[in-house]
């Protein structure tokens, strides 16, 4: 039996009708800049996350960038964030000239631990960037509070994996003053290429990045402020819509499969003996599992057995940003031991909608026998 990584081919099955249907469209309007598909997208995300405001970007990255650039983020300021992430949200800090501050993380969630911002708020600190990792929210409610009652520093939820996961029954994205996420192929919802989205509730901030997407344009050619290239394309904007037609499903898949390879290790008995633990989801929040992740103090041997049956994993991720030669001089990995020590224990599953039950019991099987 071979088990991908990621499935993205049988979703291209399941929909093929759909997401020819939706590029063909496009290529018969031509309109393959800001097209009608770009409007029909950001209103039908906008509505499934709650916010007022979405605005489609060229990539997770992008979508990053502009919303620090529609904060007016700029050298000397600093960014608090977490160091065990991909490396887009600490680049895009350092792409303007400001810091990113790095907090530790929990060592069972692997997000950002909330009750060691405060400390790290001086009167630079100008933006907070929480990561919700593998598809889990970071304690968003506590984050909030931290920002409010130090002077309403806006905070930017980096959910590039964590695109239709849920925090108190508020969706991703849509927790706190800005929401980034990504359609990179493998997210919970992926395009056919790159492509991301930034959401919001303030009028202000949405007509800010929406300028900077084209250049800072208010108008046509009128530069108000400075921007970049960063829309996102008409073609890709509909394959999104196509996949909206499953996400559903798909999101209560993988919470299904996530909960499943769960209830499975922890009936086997073998997280114990062999001494691996899953990502712990906390309670009234839900991970959409961009990853499904354990830790594991001996990965080498966890590696090695799922190498041998042919399964393959991943790592997310192998060092922590401070670790990083672009990075180091920034903060040492003394000031986040947790995120040091976990980036060597952590190894991803194979993960997906349409990953099968037999396929979980022979990974599961792999690590218990
Ligand atoms: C946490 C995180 N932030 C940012 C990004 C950047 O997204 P993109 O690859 O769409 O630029 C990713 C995705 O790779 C990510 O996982």
């Amino acid at each position: 039996m071979t088990i991908p990584f990621v499935d993205l081919k049988t979703q291209y099955q399941a929909l093929k009708p759909q997401i020819h249907e939706r590029i063909n469209r496009v290529l018969e309007h031509g309109q393959y800049i800001m097209g009608p598909e770009v409007q029909e997208l950001e209103e039908k995300l906008a509505a499934y996350t709650g916010a007022k405001h979405c605005i489609t970007v060229a990539s997770g990255t992008e979508a990053l960038l502009i919303s620090l650039m529609a904060l007016g983020i700029k050298p000397g300021d600093e960014v608090i964030t977490t160091p065990f992430t991909f490396v887009a949200t600490a680049e895009v800090i350092v792409l303007l000239g400001a810091k990113p501050v790095f907090v530790d993380i929990e060592p069972d969630t692997c997000n950002i631990n909330a009750s060691k911002i405060e400390e790290k708020i001086t009167s630079k600190t100008k933006a907070i960037m929480p990561v919700s990792l593998y598809g889990q929210p970071a304690d968003m409610d506590e984050i909030n509070a931290i920002a409010a009652r130090n002077g309403n520093i806006p905070v930017i939820e980096d959910a590039a994996q964590s695109f239709g996961a849920e925090y108190k029954g508020m969706k991703s994205s849509n927790l706190s003053t800005i929401g980034c996420t990504s359609f990179f192929p493998s997210k919970p919802l992926g395009c056919y290429g790159d492509g991301g989205a930034i959401f919001t509730n303030d009028d202000l901030i949405a007509q800010a990045c929406k300028e900077i997407r084209v250049h800072g344009q208010s108008a046509r050619y009128v530069h108000t402020r400075v921007g970049v290239g960063g829309r996102m394309d008409t073609l890709q904007c509909a394959i999104v819509l196509a996949k909206l037609e499953r996400f559903d499903w798909e999101i209560e898949q993988r919470i299904k499969i996530g909960q499943r390879y769960t209830q499975m290790f922890l009936s086997s008995g073998a997280s114990n003996t062999l001494a691996f633990a899953p990502v712990k989801i906390r309670p009234v929040r839900t991970s959409v599992y961009a990853q499904y992740t354990l830790i594991c103090p001996d990965r080498a041997a966890i590696q090695s057995k799922l190498k041998q049956a042919n399964i393959p994993t991943a790592i997310h991720y192998p060092v922590p940003l401070n670790e990083q030669a672009a990075y180091r001089q920034l903060c040492c990995p003394d000031c986040t031991p947790i995120a040091s020590r976990i980036a060597k224990q952590v190894i991803s599953l194979p993960m997906a909608p349409d990953l099968t039950v037999s396929q979980q019991e022979a990974i599961v099987a792999c690590l218990t026998q």
